[in-house]
């Protein structure tokens, strides 16, 4: 079946719903998501959102922690221009019906909480559970929308790109190929769909589930870094990874966070003997930027042989403590902690990509017509680290500016000619090829994890990331042997995105010979401005032998040729 939209959006998180219903004052919009509509990174973000209501706070206290967090590499042009534009994207929220905790004593201003690196409190929340409360009123309001369609269960083989040739002379690679679409596996009813869009909005969250524990839900997979990767769109600054210093450590938990929330409103980190640690690491203990705390954690696990750390709120008020995170207290009490008397056990795990789709402050991509928004997007706001609860502003930030960048062009759009997409819709055909290997899409899934957390996690080495890199390959070239006997479903599809993705933070984390922000390797432990003061880049071919590749091709190899990688001076 072929659709034609004005946009594609892939993914229904707070990026793609924030663009989709700004972009359908003016157009068809079609959000294809691969697994059930709400089941998102949004959705699970406990803390909240960052932005300047507070008396005693201004921009530029939160342009100057972010800056500070990002450790020089923040672009401070993205930086102004996120916390600047926050204060209106948050009314935007509050009109939609979002309603965020109000100050018990002055119910006329927010209830502002602090996290790890804010020297104001900034953070507007719901409760504990401030994601799920945005993520509900943004989808009634995308379902209400007679010009938004919902897919769900709908995933993305690759996308549509129309190459053009340079104009002679240029520099720029890809500036010139369009994006016009997408190819999609309808995953139930086991059919390739073709899609034809004006734009496509990249909006696919994160990747933690490269790493062997995080606190990212079963969906980040990395899929739309790899799927841009493969299209040529640069990506960028994956070696900056973000590990959330606090998951709950506990068999039955699996990814369930501990929200930062909980060390702004007092809680303590201490070792098994119950000694408070983190004056140890920085002056401003538990509420240091999130890679030092990680850092320290990992530190302190390392030498004392623990398996876990433990954070400690007993000390606050049991009414308060219920009220205020209701949904940490039901969950670890479900496990048998009770937060209001015991510490609860904790460890890092991964949670964030500071790095992703390169981007220009209008969401827009290497490649015309596609755009990144949230976490899949790189746009210079988190720099080496980013700072906690900016990242649903910079969504809404960039949301907005991509739809009123897409607004402004689309009757041109519409009016371009362009050729004929080739239709590649089909079903697929379950009977050429066995079913019975999937035990090797499980058993390469669990290495990379093992791989990456052991490897390329915390604090890295030169050597092990040099052995991850050859292990990475030969996963990769195993996984390509391996696919043609499997029928195409998603769990391959994740795989195949999965490995690529770690292939390339090793490569991003080989290439940065310093220690800076969340890239801690042992062999570089200084930061080195004169020469690492910059983006690292990476883009699949050199220029012109991409020109002649064409959209998804169902027999392609899925080794690519190593990539090529660059680095960009800020
Ligand atoms: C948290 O609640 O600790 C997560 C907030 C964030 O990652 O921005």
């Amino acid at each position: 079946m072929k659709n034609q939209f004005d946009y594609l959006v892939v993914g229904s998180g707070i990026a793609g719903l924030t663009f989709a219903l700004k972009a359908a004052r003016n157009g068809s919009v079609a959000i294809v998501t691969k697994k059930d509509k709400v089941e998102t990174s949004t959705n699970y973000a406990q803390g909240g959102i960052a932005s300047v209501f507070g008396g005693d706070d201004s921009f530029q206290l939160h342009i100057e922690d972010t800056l500070r967090s990002g450790d020089g590499l923040c672009h401070p042009d993205i930086v102004d221009l996120v916390v600047k534009n926050g204060p209106e994207r948050i009314r935007e929220l509050l009109d939609l019906g979002v309603s965020f905790n109000r100050a018990e004593t002055a119910p006329d201003q927010f209830d502002l909480g602090r996290e790890g690196g804010h020297s104001r409190n900034r953070i507007l929340h719901s409760q504990d559970m401030t994601g799920r409360a945005i993520e509900k009123v943004l989808i009634v309001a995308a379902e209400e929308n007679p010009n938004i369609t919902i897919f769900e269960d709908h995933t993305v083989l690759d996308l549509i790109i129309q190459h053009r040739s340079l104009r002679s002379g240029s520099t720029s690679l890809y500036k010139q190929d369009v994006c016009r679409g997408a190819y999609i596996l309808d995953i139930s009813r086991k059919e390739i769909h073709t899609f034809i869009a004006n734009a496509v909005l990249m909006c696919t969250g994160g990747a933690g589930k490269v790493y062997l524990y995080t606190s990212n839900p079963d969906v980040a997979t990395g899929d739309g870094l790899a799927i841009a990767y493969r299209a040529g769109a640069s990506l960028a600054n994956l070696e900056f990874v973000q590990f959330h210093p606090t998951c709950l450590y506990h068999p039955q938990a699996k990814n369930f966070l501990i929200s930062e929330a909980v060390r702004g409103e007092g809680g303590k980190l201490i070792d098994r003997r119950g000694n408070a640690f983190m004056e140890k690491y920085h002056p401003l203990k538990d509420l240091a930027f999130r890679d030092i705390v990680a850092r320290a954690i990992d530190t302190e696990m390392k030498s004392s042989g623990d398996d876990c750390v433990f954070l400690d709120i007993s000390h606050r008020n049991a009414d308060f403590i219920r009220q205020r995170f209701p949904n940490i207290y039901e969950k670890c009490k479900s496990l048998g902690i009770d937060i209001t008397t015991d510490p609860l056990p904790v460890v890092p795990a991964a949670h964030y990509m500071c790095g992703g789709i390169l981007t220009d402050p209008k969401g827009q991509t290497t490649i015309q017509n596609l755009y990144a928004l949230g976490e899949c997007a790189c746009t210079g706001l988190h720099g080496a680290n980013r700072l906690a609860s900016n990242s649903l502003l910079e969504a809404m930030v960039f949301a907005d500016a991509a739809a009123a960048e897409c607004s402004s062009n689309i009757e041109e759009w519409r009016n371009r000619t362009l050729p004929e997409v080739p239709d590649l819709s089909t079903r697929i055909d379950q009977n050429a090829v066995s079913n019975n290997e999937m035990v090797l899409v499980a058993h390469n899934w669990d290495i990379i994890r093992r791989l990456m957390w052991n490897y390329v996690g915390i604090v890295r080495t030169d050597r092990r990331l040099s052995l991850a890199l050859n292990h990475i390959a030969q996963i990769r070239m195993e996984i390509g042997e391996h696919m043609p006997q499997i029928p195409l479903n998603s769990d391959v599809l994740e795989l195949q995105g999965l490995a690529l993705v770690a292939e390339l933070i090793i490569r991003c984390a080989m290439q940065r010979k310093e220690s800076r922000g969340l890239h801690y390797n042992l062999d570089h432990a200084q930061k080195d401005d004169a020469a690492w003061l910059k983006d690292t880049i990476v883009t699949k071919y050199p220029g012109e032998q991409f020109l002649s590749a064409v959209g998804f091709r169902p027999d392609e190899p899925i080794c690519d040729p190593p990539p090529v990688l660059s680095f960009q001076h800020r």
